[in-house]
């Protein structure tokens, strides 16, 4: 798998996830405790969550492998004049500025990845993040439609490799004191034909 496969999706829409984030990720980012923090996005796709965090008066890093997401990212930085620097990479590899971010975001990333990689990827965030900083994770669990194949999973499951369990997504991020973890499954309308999905989402804080 490689960037290519987002590209696909992301030249159907510019916005392909749509423009929506959480409350709950509204509220990681005022958690930060700082009006400009420093937010390191892996996977950043289109940008939804850098764009958010930008306008909010954060200090941008979006990393994804998608040629076109990031080319799309760059240019609406450009055009709305906004502190975000997108770098095309792979985040298995990608070596951030040591203890530098206030926040690092991983949405549907961790999902993308064998889960060989989960670990040493939830590692170099832990890297990135100064002592107190943040991580925000979303993850797709076992109770999700793709799952089990089913007729309700999102168009793009083909490029899932990891579900996880109930309370698997914990033990990676044994090296933070975690703020909050909860698992749901929830209906999906922002994307391709109405589906479903089981999320982990877990907010860490580095000691
Ligand atoms: C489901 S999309 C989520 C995008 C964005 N985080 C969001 O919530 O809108 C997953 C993204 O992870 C990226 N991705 C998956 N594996 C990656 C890897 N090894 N390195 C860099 N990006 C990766 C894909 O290119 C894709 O843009």
């Amino acid at each position: 798998m490689s960037g290519a496969f987002f590209d696909g999706f992301y030249a159907k829409d510019p916005t392909y996830y749509g423009t929506d984030v959480r409350p709950e990720y509204l509220a990681f980012l005022d958690g930060l405790g700082s009006a400009e923090p420093a937010i390191l996005d892996l996977g950043a796709g289109q940008g939804r969550h850098a764009l958010v965090a930008a306008r909010r008066g954060a200090r941008v890093t979006a990393v994804d492998y998608s040629a076109l997401g990031t080319a799309q990212l760059a240019a609406l930085a450009r055009a709305g004049d906004l502190p975000i620097t997108v770098e095309q990479a792979d985040v298995t590899r990608y070596e951030g500025a040591p203890e530098h971010f206030d926040g690092v975001v991983m949405v549907s990333l961790l999902s993308h990845l064998d889960l060989s990689a989960v670990q040493d990827v939830v590692d170099r965030a832990f890297a990135a993040l100064a002592p107190g900083g943040q991580v925000f994770c979303e993850v797709f669990t076992t109770d999700d439609p793709g799952f089990r194949h089913a007729a309700d999973a999102s168009e793009t499951a083909g490029a899932l490799h990891t579900y996880f369990a109930p309370g698997t997504l914990l033990p990676y991020f044994a090296a933070f004191d975690i703020v909050s973890c909860r698992e749901f499954v929830e209906d999906d309308f922002a994307h391709g034909p109405a589906h479903r999905h089981g999320v982990a989402l877990l907010v860490g804080r580095k000691r």
